[in-house]
């Protein structure tokens, strides 16, 4: 028998059947022979929130849950924070490797090249209310880029692809920056091509329209690349999938990005910098800290920013949003929440009940803290976390489109609703009782 195989055994027929194991899987369409007779469909997989499913093979990014490490490519996410720029990563990710110099130049002048928007979608940001959630507006405004790109379409062609993404990687910091000033009644400020692409975020965010130049704070720009970094990609988080997934019905990288931008909004995935925010407002003080534990631990609310599906150790990428607040507070002074943070994180980390359930700080726990000690508002920071994890979608989306063995994705059910019944007239229709459950 070989090593990498399983050996089924069925009780109900009494058969054995032996399985491959794949990479230290086992490839669900290999289940499906396992039949009580010919009428029967054959066993499936069910694993609802795909807690232990692969839904691809990828060579993007490697997380180790339990040990707390995250590397893009092979580099360890640390040494790339610290020394590489936030375009250098994002070349990395998308096409495999470092750039070398020419490559970097030339990749960081053609995503510059790419930063401006048609004056149409300034028009059509322009319809959005004055109090819409800048989240909804980029979402929106990614979507309606596919009706100005319908050369987008062409999918399996390279070269198509290859300007999609510097179109999205050029534009997405600007419908940012545009959402923030609609918010604020500001007017737009045009990209300005000799700033680099954290700085240029910055001028097109807080330019005045009286100043001739935007002149951003290095530090701030330099905390601002780190933290577009750490949030560039994450395997098969939720966005990552919603990418995957709309791809792979061949629809157009734009929509695909609005899905996954979507996806991002909630406050289990990347709206959860903004909910730590409003958590810390409601908690106020470090003293009210112990009760609010309290208060999560009786199940009454979650403690936003904690816990992570693959994290069952310190998210790598929250440790080094901790050392670049102190590098941040040094210019804009200390945010006082995060006295309530440490002290959250200080319970938290010795109570049983977030030790038991390997609870740790999320990389959305610290990110909100420095952002809004940077100027923003919370309701920018699942904004900012979209614009690096554009590249990520993106990643994801090419490796899905060129690997032969994926398909429109498609999962099945298991279905549990009524057997087959005809139809009733209304006038013989008797009304039910409604369950409790479903009662609105
Ligand atoms: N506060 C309190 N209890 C929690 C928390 C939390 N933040 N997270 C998980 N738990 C408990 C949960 O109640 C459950 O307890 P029990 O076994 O008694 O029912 C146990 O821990 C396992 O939780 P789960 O919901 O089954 O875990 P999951 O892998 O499905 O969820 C998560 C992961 C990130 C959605 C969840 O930890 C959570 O809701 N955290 C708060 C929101 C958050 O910070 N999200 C950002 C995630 S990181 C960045 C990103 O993805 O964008």
């Amino acid at each position: 028998m070989p090593e990498d195989t399983l050996t089924i055994t069925d009780n109900r027929t009494g058969k054995s059947y032996t399985v491959p194991l794949f990479k230290g899987a086992v490839r669900a369409m290999d289940l499906r022979q396992i039949k009580t007779g010919p009428d029967d469909f054959g066993v499936m997989s069910y694993d609802p929130a795909f807690m232990n499913t692969a839904s691809c093979q990828s060579a993007i990014t490697f997380i180790d849950g339990d040990k707390g490490i995250l590397r893009y490519r092979g580099y360890p996410i640390e040494e790339l924070a610290e020394k590489c720029t936030f375009l250098e990563v994002a070349y990395l990710i998308l096409f495999g490797e470092l750039p070398t110099e020419s490559e970097l130049r030339e990749w960081v002048d053609k995503v510059t090249h790419h930063t401006m928007i048609h004056e149409n979608i300034k028009k059509f940001m322009d319809g959005f209310h004055h109090d819409a959630h800048p989240m909804g507006m980029f979402v929106s405004t990614i979507a309606a880029l596919s009706t100005f790109y319908p050369d987008a379409k062409n999918i399996h062609d390279r070269h198509s692809r290859h300007l999609q993404i510097l179109r999205l990687v050029g534009k997405v910091p600007t419908i940012a920056a545009y959402a923030y000033r609609h918010s604020l009644g500001l007017p737009y400020v045009y990209p300005d091509n000799s700033l680099s692409y954290t700085e240029n975020f910055m001028s097109m965010l807080w330019k005045m329209p009286a100043e001739p130049k935007y002149e951003p704070n290095p530090v701030l720009a330099r905390a601002l690349d780190i933290l577009f970094i750490l949030h560039a990609d994450h395997e098969q988080n939720c966005s990552a999938n919603a990418m995957r997934s709309v791809g792979s019905a061949h629809a157009d990288p734009y929509v695909a990005t609005a899905a996954a931008a979507a996806a991002l909004s909630g406050p289990l995935h990347g709206g959860a910098n903004e909910a730590v925010l409003r958590m810390l407002d409601e908690i106020g003080s470090v003293d009210n800290v112990p009760a609010y534990i309290e208060k999560v631990k009786a199940g009454h609310v979650r403690l936003m920013g904690f816990g992570h599906r693959i994290y069952k150790n310190y998210d790598p990428r929250a440790r080094i949003i901790k050392q670049t607040a102190d590098e941040v507070f040094k210019v804009t002074g200390r945010n006082p929440k995060l006295d309530i943070a440490l002290e959250l994180e200080r319970i938290a980390l010795q109570d049983e009940y977030f030790v038991s359930r390997k609870l740790y700080p999320n990389v959305d726990f610290y990110s909100g803290i420095i952002y809004q000690a940077m100027g923003f508002t919370p309701d920018m920071f699942t904004v900012l976390f979209a614009i690096p994890r554009t590249v990520g979608w993106l990643a994801q989306w090419q490796e899905m489109l060129e690997d032969p063995e994926q398909k429109i994705a498609r999962p099945r059910q298991i279905y549990i609703g009524h057997g087959l019944r005809h139809f009733v007239p209304m006038k013989d229709r008797t009304g039910r009782e409604v369950p409790e459950t479903q009662k609105v």
